[in-house]
């Protein structure tokens, strides 16, 4: 399973690029806004690009099927490695279903069913991203519509990649992992607590305190 960071803060996705895990980055409006960068929307996203080698998400500011087109035929000028975000709607599926005629990668994001997995599949896109956290938040258990495309898409042998999003702590990389998702996108804070072990901590000391005697 592969990491990528969830955030658009440029020091996080930094310090996150030094650890040599992390293989792509993930995006939204929200995640743009309190980023705290400087510059245009395009600005911002070239910077991420600068920072990683891998793909990076960018989402659609538009809601209509031809400015949604429009948006993704620009953000996917910008670099090969530009993956647009849209989401599951009439408008949104109806985009997909053009653009990946065209060979531009596409995000199925903010998606709660298996029903828009299905569509968007059908449609081409280049991966789903069932947002765990959200389903969690309203009673769902959104760990199993990740383990549910995963193995749907399985049997079909249905080439788009499953993103597990929305993932708020490390037991939810854990969950993903074990679901059998192809990417785990993660918040900055949740890559640092997957990192943590109070045990490796303790240990370190321990060591540290006994190699004093030795040397
Ligand atoms: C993924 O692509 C989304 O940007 C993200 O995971 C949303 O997470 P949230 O539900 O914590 O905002």
């Amino acid at each position: 399973m592969l990491i990528f960071l969830d955030s658009a803060n440029l020091e996080h996705i930094q310090s996150a690029a030094r650890l040599g895990v992390v293989s792509g980055a993930t995006t939204n409006p929200s995640l743009v806004a309190k980023g705290g960068g400087k510059g245009t929307y395009k600005e911002i996203v070239l910077s991420i690009l600068d920072l990683l080698s891998g793909e990076v998400s960018v989402e659609v500011l538009s809601e209509e099927r031809n400015s949604m087109i429009e948006e993704a035929r620009d953000y996917s000028s910008w670099s090969p490695r530009i993956v647009v975000k849209i989401p599951p709607t009439w408008e949104g599926i109806s985009a997909i279903s053009i653009l990946s005629q065209e060979g531009v990668k596409t995000n199925l994001t903010l998606c709660f069913s298996l029903n828009q997995a299905l569509l968007g599949a059908n449609a081409g896109v280049t991966y789903v991203s069932p947002f765990v956290g959200r389903l969690d938040d309203v009673g769902e258990d959104g760990m199993r519509l990740v383990a549910d495309i995963v193995e749907t898409f399985s049997r079909y042998n249905i080439q788009t990649r499953v993103i597990a999003a929305s993932l708020r702590h490390p037991l939810h990389c854990v969950q993903a992992f074990k679901a059998g998702a192809h990417i785990a996108t993660m918040p900055y804070e949740v890559l640092l607590k997957m990192v943590d072990h109070p045990l490796t901590t303790i240990g370190i000391s321990r060591f540290m305190k006994d190699a004093q005697r030795i040397i």
